[in-house]
C-alpha cells in the first residue's frame, strides 16, 4: 500500500493545518479559559517491534522489566502501521523498551512503514547486531534515522555498563555502516551517535567526538535518566523533585508488542495503558480516550500524585531539568559547542549542529538547524 504523492502531500497540509489550529486553541482558548490543552491530532507513534534484549545495560530499566517478552505479530504490525498511514502519520520510531534488530523482519517493517508515507521512520539500536548484511539491508530500507547507542570508547566503562556487549565488535559494526554509507554516496539513514554520560567523563566524550564528530551527523549527548526503580544506578544525585508537568501525553502514543498503547515513553510495565489497538481505532486511543484525557487533566494540573509511574520519573522532575540543561552546557561547552544547546525534551539533548555540506540539500534545504521533528525516539 504505497500512498501516492497528492496523498501525501494532502495528508502533509492537514496535519499543518491541524498543528496550526491546535496551537492556536490551546494558545488563545485553553489557557484564557484555564481548559486543559488539547493534544497534537497525530502523536509521534513509537512501536514497540520486540522487548527481548540481548544486553542487560546497568542505566536501563529494561532488565527489570517484569512485562511479558515478545515480538509483535508482523499481520498486528501491518495492521497498525497501514492505519497509521491512513492517519498522515509522519513520525514512526520503531522501538521502545528492547533491542529492535532482534526482531526478524525488523527491514521490512522499515520498508512497509516508507510505503504507506511515514516521513520519518527511525530505530534506536544498540549496534551489536550490525552485521554487513544487516547493515546494507538497512541502507537500503529507506530508514530515516539510524541512532546508534554508543556512549563511549574506554572499553572497561563500556563492557562494565553495557553488559553482553564487546567494544571492538561494536565499533567495527559502526564505523563498517558509516563506511557503506559513504561508499553509495548516501546521506540517509542519517547515522546519530545516542551517548548517554552514564558518568560524566569530559576525556571518555572527547575521544567520541575525536573519532567521530566528522563521521556521523550528529553526536546527541543524553543526561543519565532515572526511569524507575530497579537499576542498578544509584541516583542519590538526584534532589527532590519540583514537579513539573511532562509532555509526552500530548505528543507520543507508544505501542507495545502485544499492541497495549502508552502515552509515556518511561511507562515500562504499562501503567498508562489507554486501551489496545485491537479493540480501538487509534483516533479512539489517542483523543477519545478518558484514560488518556484523564492523564493529561492531571498533569496539567500538577496532580500526579497518583500516577505512580509519573512520580517516579525525571521527565516530572524540575531539578532533573535544569541540571540536565546545565550539564548539557557543560560538557558540550567543553566541546567549543557550549552556545548550540538549545535545551532538553523529555530526555533528549536539543543542539543545534552544523549542516554537513552534502547534507544540506536533502529536503530542498527547507529544514532549520535543529528541529524537534528530527529527535530522538
Ligand atoms: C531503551 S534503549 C532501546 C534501544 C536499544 N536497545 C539501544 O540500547 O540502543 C533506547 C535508548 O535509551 C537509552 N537509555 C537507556 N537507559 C537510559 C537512561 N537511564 N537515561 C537515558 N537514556 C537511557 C539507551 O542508551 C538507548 O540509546
Ligand atoms: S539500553 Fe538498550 S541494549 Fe541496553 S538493556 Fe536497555 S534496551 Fe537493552
Amino acid at each position: 500500500m504505497t500512498a501516492s504523492r497528492p496523498a501525501r502531500l494532502w495528508r502533509r497540509a492537514r496535519r499543518g493545518i491541524n498543528k496550526r489550529w491546535t496551537r492556536l486553541y490551546n494558545n488563545q482558548v485553553a489557557r484564557r479559559l484555564g481548559r486543559v490543552p488539547k493534544a497534537t491530532r497525530v502523536p509521534r507513534f513509537f512501536i514497540e517491534l520486540t522487548n527481548h534484549c540481548n544486553l542487560r545495560c546497568n542505566m536501563c530499566p529494561r532488565p527489570s522489566l517484569r512485562r511479558e517478552l515478545g515480538h509483535m505479530d508482523w499481520e498486528l504490525y501491518c495492521d497498525i502501521i497501514d492505519r497509521i498511514g491512513r492517519l498522515g502519520g509522519w513520525y514512526v520510531g520503531l522501538n521502545r523498551f528492547g533491542e529492535s534488530l532482534l526482531y526478524p523482519r525488523f527491514v521490512d517493517a522499515v520498508r512497509r512503514a516508507k510505503e504507506v508515507g511515514v516521513n520519518q521512520v527511525v530505530v534506536v539500536t544498540n549496534a551489536t547486531l550490525l552485521s554487513e548484511e544487516r547493515s546494507s539491508e538497512i541502507l537500503d530500507s529507506g530508514l530515516d534515522q539510524l541512532l546508534i547507542s554508543l556512549d563511549t570508547l574506554d572499553r572497561a566503562t563500556y563492557e562494565a555498563n553495557r553488559r553482553g556487549a564487546k567494544l571492538d565488535q561494536v565499533v567495527a559494526n559502526v564505523d563498517r555502516i558509516i563506511d557503506m554509507r559513504r561508499q553509495r554516496g548516501a546521506v540517509r539513514p542519517r547515522i546519530i551517535l545516542n551517548s548517554v554520560m552514564v558518568q560524566e567523563d569530559i576525556e571518555q566524550i572527547r575521544a567520541l567526538f575525536d573519532k567521530y564528530y566528522d563521521q556521523v551527523d550528529k553526536i546527541s549527548l543524553k543526561p543519565c535518566a532515572r526511569y524507575g526503580e530497579g537499576q542498578d544506578l544509584p541516583f542519590e544525585g538526584v534532589p527532590r523533585k519540583r514537579w513539573r508537568a511532562c509532555t509526552q501525553p500530548w505528543e507520543r502514543l507508544n505501542i507495545f508488542w502485544n499492541g497495549d498503547a502508552t502515552v509515556c515513553c518511561g511507562d515500562l510495565e504499562g501503567e498508562l495503558v489507554v486501551g489496545n489497538v485491537r479493540q480501538a481505532s487509534m483516533e479512539q486511543l489517542w483523543l477519545g480516550s478518558r484514560r488518556a484525557l484523564e492523564i493529561r487533566r492531571l498533569h496539567h494540573h500538577h496532580e500526579f500524585g497518583t500516577l505512580p509511574v509519573c512520580q517516579r520519573c525525571d521527565a516530572t522532575n524540575a531539578d532533573f531539568f535544569e541540571g540536565a540543561v546545565e550539564q548539557l552546557r557543560r560538557v558540550y561547552g567543553a566541546m567549543g559547542m557550549g552556545d548550540q544547546v538549545v535545551g532538553l525534551r523529555d530526555t533528549t539533548p536539543l543542539v543545534k549542529w552544523p549542516e554537513r555540506e552534502s547534507k544540506v540539500n536533502r529536503n530542498e534545504g527547507r529544514k532549520p538547524a535543529v528541529e524537534a521533528d528530527d529527535l530522538e525516539p
